[in-house]
């Protein structure tokens, strides 16, 4: 394995064009290039990378320069920008829910439509040509899990809790013992996308802020999909009172734009959280 030398004195490093930052003992954030993060997460047998980003480069390469343990692969939801590099694994495991969706996404055409997309959005650094990647697809086996599933990495064990909302297959991993909530898209610091496209109800999502809420006294960070640093448990707790007062009143937001949907869609924060939501999704 190569040796270890830190880019800077903030614990960050680049291998092939990723950005990886070390965010607590043997966990690893890896930017893929401003437009979602994913995490190397390593115990004493064995090592899980949660989400393998959109596809740019060899994600599993990077992987390798990090460990050589086996490796379980494991996407928080069924989001091209979390499931796009699956084809660089022989076995990716999601929600039982997600697996339909992935196996549908993974065409030429859609991953070409997907990285032009990706292309236009402003947190895309411009490091690595997407059009290089645009039509790279491969078969991979798919497995699903549930809620309650234990990844038991050696002296590290992830939990799956299944917190449907942002899509109706999100999970997220639970480390009670180091205190660490792997949360991909259901909490991130950025708005919560709940649009008619892809998402359960807020009533459902509620219900998984409320399960997030009823464990918090077994994680104390957030890791999320998107943006490189950790967040705290004022999220969980600003968004629940954020989704309460959208239930109550869909009409709070003020009209935004998104192009992920042809509906109106409109934005509401409260404190920390904020969420980007379709009207016919503010309901039980
Ligand atoms: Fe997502």
């Amino acid at each position: 394995m190569a040796p270890f030398f830190y880019k800077d004195n903030m614990n960050i490093r680049e291998i092939n064009g990723f950005t990886i930052q070390q965010t607590a003992k043997d966990v690893w954030a890896i930017d893929e290039f401003g437009i979602d993060i994913m995490y190397l997460i390593i115990g004493t047998e064995k090592a899980l990378l949660l989400d393998t980003g959109i596809g740019i480069g060899d994600i599993r390469a990077v992987v390798r320069e990090l460990t050589e343990k086996p490796l379980i692969v494991v996407n928080s939801h069924h989001h091209y920008d979390h499931v796009g590099g699956n084809g660089h694994f022989d076995k990716v495991l999601a929600h039982k829910n997600a697996l339909p969706v992935i196996r549908e996404q993974n065409r030429a055409e859609y991953r070409k439509e997907f990285f032009l997309q990706q292309e236009a959005r402003p947190e895309y650094s411009y490091k690595a040509s997407l059009r290089a990647y645009m039509e790279e697809t491969a078969e991979y086996e798919l497995e699903g899990i549930e809620e309650g599933e234990i990844f038991d990495l050696g002296g590290r064990k992830l939990e799956t809790v299944f917190t449907p909302g942002h899509t109706k297959d999100c999970i997220c991993l639970l480390d009670r013992d180091d205190r660490f909530l792997f949360s991909g898209d259901t909490i991130v610091s950025t708005p919560t996308l709940m649009l008619d496209v892809f998402s359960d109800t807020m009533g459902v999502y509620l219900e998984s802020l409320k399960k997030l809420q009823s464990l918090k006294e077994h994680y104390e960070l957030i890791f999320p999909g998107h943006y490189i640093r950790p967040i705290g448990g004022r999220y969980i707790e600003d968004m629940i009172q954020c989704i309460q007062r959208l239930l109550e009143d869909p009409m709070s937001g003020e009209k935004d734009a998104c192009g992920m949907t042809r509906s109106q869609v409109y934005f509401f924060q409260y404190g920390l959280a904020s969420v980007l939501y379709t009207l016919d999704r503010a309901k039980r």
